[in-house]
This record gives C-alpha cells, structure tokens and sequence, in this order.
C-alpha cells in the first residue's frame, strides 16, 4: 500500500469550509422553501441558485461533468442526480433535493428529502423511508467520530439498515466521498459494509456521507440524459447528505446549522465547533 491521497484540513481551513456548509444549507432551505405543488423542479433549482448567488458563492455542480443546473432534485423513483426540468411538482412527491456551494475554494455537498405538501399529504411508507435514510445518515456520521478506518461508516449505515428496516433497500453504487478543494475527492465512502475497511481515520479529514435508500431493491439504471438515476423496480427513494468534518476536538456537521448535535444525540456525540 502507497500512502493514501486524502487532503487533510487545517482548522482553519475547516472553519472555511464551515462557511461553504452554512451557504449549501442556505441554498438548500431556500429550495425547501419553494418545493411545494404547482412549482416545477426548475423553480426550486433557480430559488438555491439565487440564495449562492446572494451569498456571493458559486454552485458547485452546476458544469460538472457538464451538469445542467444548480442542485439535483430526484422525485419518487429517482435515487440521485435528476435534472430540474418542467416537471410540476405534487403533494405528496417525495423529493430529494442535493446541492452545494464553493466559497473561497471550499466546497459544501449536502441532500435531504422532504414530502411536498408536509406530513398530511405524505404517504406514511415515504415518511418511513425518508425518515429511515435520515436515520443511517445521522448513524454513519455517529460512527466517523470514533472510527479508526473508513469503512466503520459503512458498517454503521448498513447495521442501522439492516437492524432497523430489513424491508428497504440499501444503494451500494453510489458513495459518499472526500471534499475539500473540489466536491469529490478521495476516499470513497461506502455506504455499506465491506471486507475492505479503506483508509485510516485521520484528523482533518472531511467526508460527505450521503446513504440512498429505497422501498423496494437495490437496482438502478441511468436514464439516456445520462444523469438521472432511478430504481429498476420504480419504488421511491430517499437520499441524505451532510459533509463532516473530523478535526483533533470531535466532529462537526459544517452543512448543519447545529453543527450536528440534534442529528448526533441519540447516537451520544456530541460534535464540537471550531
Ligand atoms: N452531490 C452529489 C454527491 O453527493 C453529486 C452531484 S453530481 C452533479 O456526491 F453533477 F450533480 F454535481
Ligand atoms: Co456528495
């Protein structure tokens, strides 16, 4: 084994990223905000476009790899990575909504999933699913405050999966990931449990853990746009995501406006802020 390649953060290059996390909250609170029935997917991007903007930030998935738009908004049977288009939204949609911003060279990534039309539109199996995603997210998160190797994040995802919503799906194609100076760096964060446990925990790293999961199987397929990703099966999913980082004090949810510390009580951590 050669030396892994992970960017290690200073604190205070951690406390510059925390000002990314704060916009990409931003952003994402301002499409929340808009994601309601009669607004096409298209409004929602435009209302987290213009909160970067505001900002003074720039979006980074916008041009990725040619991307299209500012966030990515996956309804029902999308996983990840749907194009906001005309489609018009509908109470009780379940719509995972995905985005980040740069500020000064720093990247932010995070994704949550909400219900249009709120709890009284929701179809109580959406509200499980999503809630269950939140769930191993806030789990994998627990998990990085104390791992020695990448790979106990996985494991925490899958056992909380496993132990606590056998009948859903766990995606395995897609993984969490490294940021810093760009949105996807290494190490890959898998979002399940594996033989290979990866790399060394090490103060300064600032991982993304992001868990999908579905109501039905684990089977995906890439739409002819070559972005959109939704179940074989057509059942619903769910997609959670906050960038994490670990410096030498604990953790802290710099996507979160608490830090993470609603998320991390039940699991016990408390994260600590720089
Ligand atoms: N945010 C996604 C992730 O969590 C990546 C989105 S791909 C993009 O890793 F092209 F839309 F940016
Ligand atoms: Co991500």
């Amino acid at each position: 084994m050669f030396g892994s390649h992970v960017q290690l953060k200073t604190d205070d290059q951690i406390r510059a990223m925390r000002r990314a996390g704060l916009v990409t909250r931003a952003a994402l609170e301002a499409a929340r905000a808009v994601c309601v029935a009669g607004n096409t997917t298209r409004d929602v991007d435009a209302a987290a476009a213009k909160a970067i903007a505001d900002a003074g930030a720039t979006p980074n998935f916008l041009g990725y790899y040619g991307y299209p738009a500012t966030v990515c908004i996956s309804v029902n049977d999308t996983v990840v990575h749907g194009i906001p288009d005309d489609y018009v939204l509908a109470d009780g949609d379940l719509v995972s909504i995905d985005g980040g911003a740069i500020v000064d060279g720093w990247h932010g990534d995070s994704a949550f999933t909400m219900i249009v039309g709120g709890p009284q539109h929701a179809d109580p199996a959406d509200q499980r699913l999503s809630d269950a995603t939140e769930a191993a997210m806030w789990a994998g998160i627990a998990a990085f405050a104390t791992a020695q190797r990448v790979g106990d994040i996985g494991n925490a995802i899958d056992a909380y999966a496993t132990e606590n919503v056998p009948d859903l799906g766990l995606v395995e194609e897609f993984t969490g990931h490294g940021i810093g100076t760009a949105m996807h760096m290494e190490p890959e964060v898998l979002n399940f449990a594996a033989s290979n446990q990866g790399p060394r925990v090490k103060t300064g790293m600032v991982l993304c853990v992001e868990p999908m999961l579905t109501a039905g199987g684990i089977e995906t397929v890439t739409l002819e746009d070559d972005w959109t990703v939704k179940t074989v099966d057509g059942k619903r999913a769910s997609h959670w995501e906050n960038t994490v980082a670990r410096h030498a004090g604990g953790i802290w949810v710099l996507t979160e406006e608490d830090g993470g510390l609603a998320g991390l009580a039940p699991y016990g951590i408390t994260p600590v802020p720089l």
